[in-house]
């Protein structure tokens, strides 16, 4: 029998539920992995780092990611009546945005389904998703006006900001090949998402995603779709999409769309990957302040994270499809956290919620 590997996880619970989720998907982890397998090693970040270094991503922390096989990633932030706390103050900023330059996070996965079991929490109404929710945002990671020159000034007496949206073609390119290599492995559908009527940015976009598509890709088809139809297109009629790739900054915002398509936040697991397929993996919900320490959160997102995280970063895809069929189990005999309980089903808590998921997992590993 070959030996195997351990696998080095590091654990970023950061701030507000965080540490109740990753203590779950860890949980699950264990189960699926054989002894040892794993090594989870834990370091701080956000407001929690801030603390204890007195800023929100520490050297510490970098090392401990770069030392490891992969990134578990919980959630950083603070309560909004302590926004005004140095703590907290550009708290996701200086952790997120800097760990995706640090490791150069250029690709982000974000899937949204409306579970068969869901439907009556997805808001839309019933006949619109009659015909299924599957699909996959690729969203660029590391350039558009996120990562372009930020300024302020004053001109004529008046306070002006600028922030500059910047495109290079090698950045085009780069998540263009993570997308269309995702739509030869889903139903080979791709929608390209611009506003090439307005923008050069995504004038050079466009050209350059059809130019990767022709010479490469000739099996998938590609199609573009403006950002302001596609806004509506989620809503309207979801079920037309496989993959969707964005920009930066519109991926940002139609991925918070589609995240209300499944119901609730609690759902939506993320996967953020470098051009040499080192992974970061998170819910793409935040540290939900308000809910806190109550043990109500939902550990869903942060466990199919996980699963995210073997598939991509350890093609462990036989235990992440395990994975996957325990949460869609436990939601079958309705089990629910509090996010997406409605009447006649079973309330449960975080911790609950993650015990059921490992006891569906040995359920269908025994049979
Ligand atoms: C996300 C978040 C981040 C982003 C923030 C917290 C910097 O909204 O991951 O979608 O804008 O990318
Ligand atoms: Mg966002």
């Amino acid at each position: 029998m070959s030996e195997i590997k351990t696998k080095r996880i590091a654990v970023l619970a950061g701030d507000g539920i965080g540490e109740e989720v990753v203590r779950e998907a860890v949980k699950v982890l264990e189960l699926v992995g054989e002894k040892g397998e794993f090594q989870f090693v834990k370091a701080l970040v956000g407001g929690q780092a801030f603390d204890e270094y007195g800023e929100h991503l520490p050297g510490e922390t970098v090392k401990v990611c770069r030392n490891s096989d992969a990134i578990l990633f919980g959630s950083v932030g603070g309560p909004v009546s302590e926004s005004h706390l140095l703590k907290w103050k550009n708290c996701e900023v200086n952790s997120i945005l800097a760990l995706r330059k640090e490791f150069g996070f250029l690709a982000n996965f974000r899937p949204a389904r409306v579970y068969s079991d869901l439907v009556c929490i997805c808001p839309l109404k019933e006949d619109i998703v009659a015909y299924g929710v599957d699909l996959l945002i690729v969203r660029e990671l590391l350039g558009d006006i996120y990562f372009g020159e930020h300024s302020v000034m004053v001109e004529d007496g008046k306070r002006v900001a600028i922030d500059i949206a910047r495109y290079d073609e090698d950045e085009i390119r780069a998540v263009a090949h993570v997308a269309f290599k995702a739509a030869q492995k889903r139903s080979g559908r791709l929608t390209s998402v611009d506003k090439a009527n307005v923008l050069e940015t995504s004038r050079l976009w466009r050209q350059t995603v059809h130019e990767v598509g022709e010479a490469e890709y000739p099996d998938v088809e590609l199609s573009d779709m403006l950002v302001d139809n596609c806004a509506m297109q989620l809503i309207k009629n979801p079920s037309q999409f496989d993959v969707i790739l964005c920009s930066n900054f519109m991926g940002d915002i139609l991925s918070d769309a589609a995240a209300v398509l499944p119901g609730s936040l609690g759902l939506m697991p993320s996967a953020s990957i470098s051009a040499s397929g080192f992974g970061l993996y998170e819910p793409s919900g935040g540290s939900a302040q308000d809910i806190a320490g109550m043990g109500v959160a939902n550990p869903i997102a942060q466990i199919l994270s996980a699963a995210m995280m073997l598939a991509f970063s350890f093609e462990m895809f036989e235990e992440a499809s395990l994975i996957e069929s325990a949460v869609e189990l436990a939601l079958a005999e309705g089990y629910r956290t509090k996010d997406i309980y409605s009447e006649g089903k079973i309330l449960v808590g975080t911790q609950e919620m993650g015990d059921i998921i490992c006891s569906k997992l040995m359920d269908i590993t025994r049979r």
